[in-house]
């Protein structure tokens, strides 16, 4: 059977991962799997400020740009993530923004996000220039950026990005914004005012962040009411946690969502890509944040595919 990649390539759909660097150096079947079955991928840690910019003034790209030549050679897009966050700052800046004016700290954003996007120019097909800047009840995060420069540090982050790198497509993206509600009315909201001031933005990405426990969020309708905004959309980050052991009536549940996730960017026009949040179990960040669930990914702790995965591929081929 064809791989989820050429499935996509046949309805124009892009089915990409998150990558882990150090596995994709090391292991030989991730590698193969990455290359395999995924026509985008995105970089699960090293494009994160932490990791670029260890001492102030000192980048580090070398991670990622491995993972960018990686993509190259094997005729894959990237979506860069992420520039504008509040987690995974390097220690130098946590230390010192507090102390800094407003127009200093405004500064140190600025140059980060020019500096990222330009050493990148020409190879991100989609960037998450913000990341994660709503509550769950709709209000903005306390973030540093928040406390400092206000809420405007939003529509000026993509203006620098688009400045650096006219070419790649500007993305808002947000976990529980999946589900209509007052987190992803905010998005909608904050959305609407970037556009009506003329800021250039593209997308919006939804995370997809899911867990049998809760029910399967309207995706489909959520989708289209941004595309109607004349975005694309995205499902940028996919899985799908359970506890642990997995019960048959918990992965069916898990394969439900899978295949609804997809289903529901297929359904919408403008959503242009689908992206796992990684694809082997023994990889997944869930196990680490919360205790006792897990087996949230396509591929078990061996590699092997498991029944989410064969959902997805049925899905494309049905397509
Ligand atoms: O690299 C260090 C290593 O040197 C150190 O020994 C080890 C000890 O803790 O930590 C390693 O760093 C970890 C890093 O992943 C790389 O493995 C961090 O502790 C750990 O917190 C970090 O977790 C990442 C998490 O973002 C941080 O918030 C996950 O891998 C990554 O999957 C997760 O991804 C986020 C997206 O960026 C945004 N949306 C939610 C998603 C899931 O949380």
């Amino acid at each position: 059977r064809d791989s989820l990649r050429a499935l996509g390539a046949n309805i124009g759909l892009r089915i990409g991962t998150a990558v882990n660097t150090d596995q994709l150096g090391s292991n030989a079947a991730y590698a193969d799997i990455t290359a395999g079955q995924f026509s985008t991928v995105t970089p699960e840690n090293v494009m994160k400020w932490q990791l670029v910019e260890p001492a102030q003034g000192t980048y580090d790209w070398a991670a990622a740009d491995r993972l960018v030549a990686f993509a190259e050679a094997n005729h894959q897009l990237v979506r860069g993530h992420t520039l504008v966050w509040h987690s995974q700052l390097p220690d130098w800046l946590t230390a010192s923004a507090p102390s800094m004016s407003p127009d200093q700290l405004r500064e140190i954003l600025r140059k980060h996000v020019t500096d990222e996007v330009t050493h990148f120019k020409g190879k991100i097909w989609q960037w998450d220039v913000v990341n994660e800047a709503f509550n769950d009840d709709g209000t903005l995060r306390n973030s540093i950026w928040l406390q400092k420069l206000g809420p405007g540090y939003i529509a000026d982050a993509f203006r620098w990005a688009h400045q650096a790198d006219p070419q790649a497509k500007l993305f808002y993206n947000d976990y529980n914004i999946e589900y209509t509600g007052p987190k992803s009315n905010a998005v909608y909201a904050l959305v609407k005012n970037l556009q009506a001031q003329g800021v250039p933005i593209d997308g919006v990405g939804f995370q997809t962040h899911l867990d049998t426990r809760y029910p399967l969020p309207d995706l489909r309708n959520n989708l289209q009411r941004f595309a109607d905004l004349g975005l694309d959309v995205a499902e940028t980050e996919v899985d799908v946690r359970t506890t642990l052991p997995v019960t048959a009536t918990e992965q069916s549940a898990q394969v439900a969502a899978y295949s609804q996730t997809l289903q529901a960017c297929m359904a919408v026009k403008q959503c242009i890509s689908y992206t796992v949040w990684g694809f082997g179990d023994a990889y997944s960040w869930v196990p680490g944040v919360f205790q006792g669930e897990g087996a949230a990914s396509i591929y078990d702790e061996n590699l092997q595919p498991k029944p989410e995965y064969y959902a997805l591929q049925q899905d494309l081929e049905l397509a």
